[in-house]
């Protein structure tokens, strides 16, 4: 993490949370809009904790960054979170709601969800993986050429490199069809080639910076543009 304040908000929802969040219909219903509750129920069973653990990091950040920027007490339920047709997530915001929707961004895995929120004019990503250790030839698919080796014996740095790749893909808002070959995190920030770069140089060319994080067992890496 960077000294200070981050430009960010970062929130984690543990598994165990979502779990119990979904299994109190009043917590539910406290927690989440009609329209959310609705498509948490056509998901499938496996994809309803992943889908909670998110949204409820990402209410928690929100709030938190609503609270923090604009002086608004939003409620959780009327923070709404969709997904637009590319899979990224956005916001609706009830009628009249005193600030603007940041940039934001969810992630989850096996220990719970992760969610950052950007401080005004900033983009944001964020990515949560679990320490395992991962086939060599599954990182040799993401890694570019020359790109230091992380080995199976080394599960952190290639939790790190896993993680660090991704946030920084979707704060630019690519999806699957994205090349995390052409995302190289540095030390002071990330080297971008390919469709990444051309995302990145339609948005200004800002300056990104990645910062890591964890929680117990997982790896958590937040992308930001800016100084
Ligand atoms: C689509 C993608 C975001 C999925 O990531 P994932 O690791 O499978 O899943 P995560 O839990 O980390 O993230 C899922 C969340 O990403 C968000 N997301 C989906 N598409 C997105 C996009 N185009 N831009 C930004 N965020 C996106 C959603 O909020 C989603 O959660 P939700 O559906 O519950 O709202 C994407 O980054 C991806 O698969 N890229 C492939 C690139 C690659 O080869 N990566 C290998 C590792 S470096």
């Amino acid at each position: 993490m960077t000294t200070g304040r981050p430009p960010y908000r970062l929130a984690f929802c543990p598994r165990l949370e979502a779990e119990r969040t979904l299994e109190d219909p009043i917590l539910l219903e406290k927690r989440f809009s009609p329209r959310e509750l609705a498509e948490l129920e056509a998901l499938p069973e496996r994809r309803k904790l992943d889908r909670a653990s998110g949204r409820l990091a990402a209410k928690r950040a929100l709030a938190a960054h609503f609270l923090g920027e604009h002086g608004w007490e939003a409620d959780a339920r009327e923070l709404e979170v969709f997904n637009d047709d590319a899979g990224r997530p956005r916001l609706r915001l009830p009628k009249g709601a005193p600030a603007p929707e940041p940039s934001f961004s969810i992630s989850h895995c096996a220990q719970g969800g992760a969610a950052a929120v950007a401080a005004p004019g900033r983009l944001v990503g964020v990515d949560i993986e679990t320490i395992v250790p991962r086939p060599a030839d599954v990182i040799a698919f993401v890694a570019s050429p020359g790109e230091p080796a992380a080995g199976p014996n080394d599960p952190e740095a290639q939790a790190r490199l896993w993680t660090g790749k991704e946030a920084a893909l979707k704060m630019l808002g690519l999806g699957l069809d994205a090349d995390a070959r052409a995302v190289r995190p540095e030390a002071d920030g990330v080297t971008l080639t390919g469709a990444p770069a051309k995302a990145w140089t339609a948005l200004g060319s800002p300056r990104v910076r990645l910062d890591y994080d964890g929680v117990e067992g997982a790896r958590i890496a937040v992308a930001y543009t800016g100084d």
